[in-house]
C-alpha cells in the first residue's frame, strides 16, 4: 500500500507515523508513506496557500491551485482508489471504514486547515469527507495520521499476531473485555478467579459476558446499529 498525505505541515505527521507497528510496516515495506508539502506547489510569488473567503468573517480558506496541482501531479503517476479529505463536517470516522481501505493500494490524504478549503477541491477531487470526532482540531494533521495508523496496522503482515486484530474493540460491535497479566494478586487486588481456572469455554463465556456489560454500560448506540 502507499499513502500520499498532503499538508502545509508535513513533521506533523512523520513523528506519530514512525514508532512500533506503523514503522516496522515501513520497513518491511508493508506500506510506503509519502508527505507533501502542498506550499512547494504554489505559484505565488510568495508561497502563499490561503486567500480571504468571499463571505465577511469567515476566515482564511486554502486556495486551489498549489492542491490541484498537486494532486493532478500524483494522479498522473497512478491511480488512487480513495482521496481522503479531513474535516470536522465530514463523516464520522468508524472501525469498518478502516477494514475497508486497509484492502486499498493507492490513498491520498489531504489535510486541511484554517476555515477549510475551497470547495470546488472537494466537489472535483475528493471521494470520502471524514471527521475523526465532535470535536475541532487545529488541522486535519493529526487526522490523518490517525486514520493512517489505524488503516496500517490492519494490513496482513503488520502485526506479528494478525488474529489480534480480530479483537480489537469495535470489530464485532463490542468494546473489548478487561484483561489481566501477573502478577495473581497486586495489594490484595485480585485478578477474576475464571481466569486462574484453565478452562478455556468458561474464560470465552465469561469475556463475552464482560464486554456485554460494558458496551450496555459505555456504549448502548453500538448494541443498536
Ligand atoms: N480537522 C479539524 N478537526 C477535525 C476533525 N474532528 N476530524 C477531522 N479533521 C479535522
Amino acid at each position: 500500500m502507499r499513502i500520499d498525505i498532503l499538508t502545509i505541515f508535513p513533521e506533523m505527521l512523520e513523528a506519530p507515523l514512525n514508532h512500533s507497528i506503523i514503522k516496522r510496516a515501513q520497513e518491511k515495506g508493508i506500506v510506503e508513506l509519502h508527505y507533501h508539502n502542498i506550499r512547494d506547489y504554489s505559484k505565488n510569488k510568495h508561497k502563499k496557500v490561503d486567500d480571504y473567503a468571499y463571505s465577511l468573517g469567515a476566515g482564511m480558506v486554502m486556495t486551489i491551485q498549489p492542491i490541484a496541482d498537486l494532486i493532478e501531479k500524483l494522479k498522473s503517476e497512478r491511480s488512487y482508489d480513495a482521496i481522503i479529505f479531513t474535516t470536522p463536517d465530514g463523516i464520522p470516522y468508524k472501525q469498518a471504514d478502516a477494514n475497508r481501505f486497509s484492502s486499498f493500494e493507492n490513498i491520498m490524504i489531504l489535510c486541511g486547515h484554517y476555515k477549510g478549503i475551497d470547495q470546488r477541491i472537494r466537489d472535483h477531487y475528493i471521494t470520502h469527507e471524514i471527521s475523526i470526532g465532535d470535536y475541532v482540531l487545529t488541522g486535519g494533521e493529526l487526522a490523518a495520521a490517525v486514520i493512517s495508523d489505524s488503516i496500517i496496522r490492519l494490513i496482513p503482515g503488520a502485526m506479528s499476531d494478525e488474529t489480534s486484530a480480530l479483537s480489537d474493540s469495535f470489530q464485532d460491535q463490542l468494546l473489548s473485555p478487561p484483561v489481566y497479566t501477573r502478577p495473581a494478586e497486586y495489594n490484595g487486588w485480585k485478578v477474576p478467579e475464571i481466569l486462574l481456572s484453565g478452562n478455556e469455554k468458561k474464560i470465552d463465556e465469561w469475556k463475552m459476558e464482560q464486554a456485554l456489560e460494558k458496551t450496555k454500560r459505555i456504549r448502548p448506540d453500538l448494541l443498536e446499529d
